[in-house]
């Protein structure tokens, strides 16, 4: 029996979630407006309609690709065996933008469902909001602090109570590539920035598109988060995307990541604009493309099409990212509920989010590892066994850094002021000094 990830891969994580969450939250007091201003209609409401009624679990998310479904369906069938019934609220649309618009007026409504796919320092903010339910008395009953490494259960806390439920370690820095494609354009699996552009430039000589990339602003940041990585180094990522360092943001290295973007949008093909990420992933598995830059929900896709990791697609760290691991952490935070029904109903989904069988179904579909530190990995592949291995060396290595634009890392606000930034460099000429000084502009209107 492996147990690979028991060693707390993020005790030793830095704090910066904690220290960050609160340092700029312009739109955390945008959103307390609404919430407010709707308070009285809220409790109106919530006498006349309580979509969760009595045993019935509405869980927000936006699990709507092939492997996510397959993933979402793990947590609907354990909600059933238990004799709950499953409203399913999914909003489709990667990296869930659409998904917590949505949350936010059913809340402002006076309707929360029984929990939603909230994460990171988004957790404080809709705690600060006073609509989360203290779910403290389960995670007692499960041990959850035995059982979590301290720095995810501290993220699943407002003021010092479990309002959330974590359900996995996502790794976003990942390439995923097409072996065949290679091979036939001669090219070797890139390691470093410069052998990606290496391997790019043999794939496209020999009439093949090089990377699967689709422009929308979730992908656009994800593969921007991963050459900055790549660019510029683990230091060099925390002054920018943590510590919000305007000279870092406009200097150099960050010319030179809008440099490297510049180049690999030689790389994409007229298609992208809109494409969903799982349709680049399709790509890829098609021999269509070569390469995708995602985090490793990528690979429920490969696994939902019966495709195995090793063989028909590699797993292998972004291109010079190899020593780093940026996490994204996906989390249920539950809603208070008013009647004792759904209250109970809201219990059971904590429970089964938070038992070891749901944490292997989930994830072996959903291409993560388990949040708990004391589930087997053992029926995990090698991208995942890759992925624990990894994460314990970044954790003493000082190397593990929140994923910014998987909203690990800052406020929304922070977050889509750097995004948008990222995507207007992606769809228009932009150049990349400019770029970089808008980013710093950006961060600091924020
Ligand atoms: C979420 C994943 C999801 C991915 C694509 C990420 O932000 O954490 O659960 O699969 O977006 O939608």
């Amino acid at each position: 029996m492996v147990r690979a990830n028991v060693n707390s891969p993020f005790r030793k994580a830095p704090a910066t979630h904690a220290a960050h969450a609160g340092s700029k939250r312009p739109s955390a007091a945008r959103l307390r407006l609404t919430v407010l201003t709707a308070a009285a209609m809220a409790a109106v409401a919530l006498s006349a309609t309580t979509p969760s009624h009595a045993g019935e679990v509405e869980v927000l998310h936006w699990w709507t690709s092939g492997g996510e479904a397959r993933a979402a369906q793990a947590l609907r069938d354990m909600i059933t065996a238990q004799g709950d019934t499953w409203k399913d609220y999914a909003v489709a649309g990667g990296g869930g933008d659409n998904a917590l618009t949505a949350l936010k007026t059913r809340v402002v409504s006076g309707q929360p469902p029984t929990a939603a796919q909230i994460k990171g320092p988004q957790i404080q903010e809709w705690g600060a909001e006073g609509v989360l339910a203290n779910i403290d008395a389960i995670a007692t009953d499960g041990n959850w602090n035995a059982v979590l490494p301290p720095a995810i259960a501290s993220i699943m806390k407002y003021q010092g109570h479990y309002v959330a439920a974590p359900i996995n370690v996502h790794r976003v820095n990942w390439l995923w590539v097409n072996p065949a494609m290679l091979a036939q354009a001669g090219a070797t699996v890139p390691t470093t920035m410069a052998s990606f552009f290496e391997a790019a430039d043999k794939l496209k000589a020999a009439g093949m598109l090089p990377l699967a990339h689709g422009g929308d602003p979730m992908q656009d940041a994800t593969l921007f988060e991963s050459v900055a990585l790549g660019v510029g180094g683990v230091d060099f990522y925390r002054k920018a995307f943590i510590e919000l360092d305007a000279a870092t943001l406009s200097g150099p290295t960050m010319v030179a990541v809008f440099d490297a973007m510049q180049r690999i949008k030689g790389y994409i093909d007229k298609g992208s604009p809109g494409r969903d990420w799982n349709l680049g992933t399709v790509m890829v598995m098609n021999g269509k493309a070569a390469m995708q830059f995602m985090g490793d929900w990528a690979k429920g896709e490969f696994t939902a099409a019966g495709k195995v990791a090793g063989t028909d697609y590699l797993c292998v760290p972004a291109p010079g990212t190899a020593g780093a691991f940026t996490y994204n952490i996906d989390s249920l935070a539950m809603f208070t509920q008013s009647s004792p029904q759904a209250r109970s109903s809201q219990a059971h989904l904590a429970t089964a989010v938070m038992s070891p069988e749901f944490q292997t179904v989930f994830n072996l579909n959903k291409g993560s590892i388990p949040a708990r530190i004391d589930v087997p990995l053992d029926r995990f592949d090698a991208c995942a066994q890759q992925s624990s291995a990894d994460l314990r060396a970044a954790s003493s290595a000082q190397t593990l850094i929140p994923s910014f634009s998987h909203k690990m890392a800052m406020s929304p606000a922070v977050e889509g002021g750097i995004v948008d930034v990222v995507s207007r460099f992606m769809h228009s000429s932009l150049s990349p000094k400019a770029a970089a000084a808008q980013l710093a502009a950006a961060v600091k209107a924020s």
